[in-house]
């Protein structure tokens, strides 16, 4: 494989090649694919304007959980689509009847992503796109799925969706590759265009380590899923512990029992997410907010926006991203850590 370009016709393009068709293989039987139907992109971001702009013309209407990836918005925006967004409730769930009213009959793309990425927040993707097609025969569904991999079982037949989106980084692959999934018979213009590559859906170079890696985590999908259980349970020492230490001012976002088990969103009421994120990074720990930081502002989250939170508010909200190396003494830190570094903000 070294080196070799994949289209080339010499010893090593042929391992190059050998290499990407075994990736397709790992990545395929991962997701309950047939491997002809996965088409290898940088990531999600890529992999969802493949799936937007490879379906959606401009005029054409676009209906969209609120809160869908960026990458969504900004794909169907640059599609020209005609973005509904179907708002969500408190916990960011998304009922069927709010999506029906969203949809009108000649919708050409449904957007729901298999769980937020924020919020940890799963969606009941099969049976919102049975309904979705009820009411808008034509429409395709395309299922953001970049957070749910290897958290929780995914099939792409059981999901019902017709484009479905992987990033590699989220299941420990190196970062800058991911797929796209497209049922078959679903016709997809490519975005890249100019070459031969991923069956002529994606022209370039592929690149080639960052495939291979995808297709070795792919093939531990079941290792991932199979520590869950104990992630959850570390995820629930650090929910109890920060509720038993900073009582009524520890608020949880979401539903951490009906979500995904490594999340935990929350805010300590008062205290701004960006303040203690950056006292927690000097205690080495890596916790998240839900803010973008856009042109040196911290903007509030559009996610906690959508549940109903103010601005300020929103700018509290803090996440907890447990993964495979997570361990009891990186909670424990945490637990240690927290309650003198709100103490410290709250009098500041
Ligand atoms: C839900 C979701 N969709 C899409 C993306 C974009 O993925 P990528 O960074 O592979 O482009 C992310 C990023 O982590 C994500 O969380």
């Amino acid at each position: 494989m070294r080196g070799g370009n994949p289209s080339s016709v010499h010893a090593p393009g042929r391992a190059a090649r050998a290499a990407i068709e075994a990736a397709r293989a790992q990545v395929a039987a991962a997701l309950g694919a047939d491997r002809r139907h996965i088409t290898f992109t940088s990531g999600a971001t890529e992999a969802l304007h493949l799936a937007v702009a490879g379906v959606v013309r401009p005029g054409d209407a676009v209906v969209a959980s609120a809160v869908e990836h960026p990458a969504v918005f900004g794909a169907c925006e640059r599609a020209g689509g005609r973005v509904g967004r179907v708002p969500v409730d408190g916990q960011a769930a998304l009922e069927p009847a709010a999506l029906l009213a969203h949809t009108p009959e000649d919708a050409r793309l449904v957007a729901l992503m298999r769980a937020q990425n924020e919020v940890g927040t799963l969606y009941p993707v099969a049976a919102l796109a049975e309904a979705a097609r009820r009411r808008a025969p034509n429409a395709l569904v395309l299922c953001d799925a970049v957070q749910a991999w290897g958290k929780v079982p995914l099939d792409v037949t059981a999901l019902g969706a017709d484009l479905v989106v992987v990033s590699g980084h989220k299941i420990g692959a190196p970062p800058g590759v991911g797929a796209l999934w497209t049922r078959p018979g679903v016709a997809l213009a490519p975005l890249l265009a100019g070459g031969p590559q991923e069956r002529g859906r994606r022209a370039g170079t592929e690149n080639v380590p960052g495939i291979v890696g995808l297709g070795v985590a792919a093939s531990a999908i079941g290792q991932r899923l199979a520590a869950m259980d104990r992630i959850r349970a570390l995820r629930d020492r650090l929910r109890a512990g920060l509720r038993d230490r900073l009582g009524r001012a520890y608020v949880e976002h979401g539903d951490p029992d009906g979500g995904l088990p490594n999340t935990l969103a929350f805010r300590i009421a008062g205290v701004p997410g960006d303040v203690l994120l950056a006292a927690l990074d000097l205690e080495g720990v890596a916790l998240s907010s839900g803010s973008a930081c856009a042109s040196g502002a911290v903007e509030p989250s559009p996610v906690l926006r959508a549940m109903g939170l103010d601005d300020e508010t929103a700018r509290q909200g803090l996440r907890a991203s447990l993964g495979p190396e997570t361990r009891a003494e990186d909670i424990e830190r945490v637990l240690t850590a927290l309650p003198a570094l709100v103490q410290r903000a709250q009098a500041a």
